[in-house]
């Protein structure tokens, strides 16, 4: 049986988050033992240079994203690792021929693109436009099927399929219609109390680096109430909190806070403080690895390059095909 290939893309902006863990990584490596699946795993820099952005930082955020995934548990020998910008010529030169089938109209009506360039009013560059199309290059290079991403992506991977779809019946390439996947886990909560963890909001997250001390300071930031009250709120900060701890220490450590609010209340001293515990429990062996993989540097290079070598296999195939197929022998 073939295996189906999923392909996740992250963005190198420095150390995952629990949100990128437990909403995404956590899921996917558990689906290296699979023998339905094979995973690529990949860390978008390329990417990263469509908007303003660090030069002098750039490199030391890809790898610090490389040092995550492998301290997470990602397996070389079962998944492919790939630094974008290791393969950079093949997806460039391939996005440039998917680039032909979009028209500029179809892209500008992107709600990201429009998103971004209304971030970045002074940047509203060509490799703006056509983010998407390098995205669909990174996906069908593999001709990947499956992509775990959030819903915020669907209309990227809208575009994948298009480009697909259209490589397909004008020049007869075999590319997958890719569909967006879900991994268990799912959406982690905000700790600044609205919305989901995320890099770009301070206050909201926690890394994946993070001892005990940081996880605390930052709980202690966590929006709370007075602790009690008629019915358990249902969003805010404390209905954020009480999904931490669903998510961290069960379910029946959940209705037991709950049965406090409701009753004699919540001390969110005490709450903060078992909470971090199991937070850091749950880091604690990930950072161990990490350690231990930052005093190896040689071993994470040579991942990097092994990694790079088996993606320009396939991603080189693929690419020879599109140029005889489009006429360019
Ligand atoms: N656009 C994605 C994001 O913002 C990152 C990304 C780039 C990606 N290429 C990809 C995700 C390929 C999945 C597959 O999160």
């Amino acid at each position: 049986m073939k295996k189906k290939l999923i392909f996740s893309g992250i963005r190198a902006t420095g150390r995952l988050h629990l949100g990128n863990y437990l909403g995404m990584v956590k899921g996917m490596l558990q689906l290296q033992e699979d023998e339905k699946y094979q995973l690529l795993f990949s860390v978008v820099d390329i990417h990263a240079v469509t908007t303003p952005y660090d030069k002098d930082k750039l490199s030391q955020r890809t790898y610090d994203v490389v040092l995550d995934y492998l301290a997470s548990g990602l397996d070389p020998e079962k998944s492919l690792l790939l630094v974008q910008s290791k393969v950079g010529d093949l997806h460039a030169e391939l996005a440039f021929y998917f680039s032909t089938v979009m028209t500029v109209a179809r892209m500008q009506h992107l709600p990201t693109y429009k998103e971004k360039a209304q971030q970045h009013p002074d940047n509203v560059t060509m490799a703006l436009l056509n983010y998407p199309v390098l995205m669909a290059a990174d996906i069908l290079a593999y001709h990947s099927e499956l992509v775990p991403v959030g819903i915020d992506q669907e209309p990227h991977l809208e575009v994948t399929r298009e480009v697909a779809r259209k490589m397909n019946s004008l020049y007869g390439m075999n590319f997958p219609e890719p569909k967006r996947f879900a991994t268990e886990g799912g959406k982690v909560p905000s700790l600044a109390g609205e919305g989901k963890m995320s890099k770009s909001i301070e206050g909201s997250y926690i890394n994946l680096t993070d001892d005990l001390e940081t996880i605390k300071k930052r709980l202690a930031g966590a929006p709370t109430d007075s602790g009690k009250g008629e019915s358990v709120p249902t969003s805010g900060g404390v209905a954020n909190l009480l999904q931490f701890v669903e998510l961290f220490m069960g379910e029946d450590k959940r209705k037991g806070y709950e049965a406090m609010y409701v009753g004699e209340g919540i001390r969110y001293g005490d709450l903060k403080n078992e909470l971090a515990e199991a937070i850091y429990a749950e880091l604690k062996p990930i950072q161990k690895r990490r350690a231990e993989l930052e005093k190896n540097p040689e071993y994470v290079e040579q991942v990097i390059e092994e990694g790079a070598k088996k993606a320009r296999q396939i991603a080189s195939a693929t690419l020879a095909e599109v140029k005889e197929k489009m006429g360019l022998k």
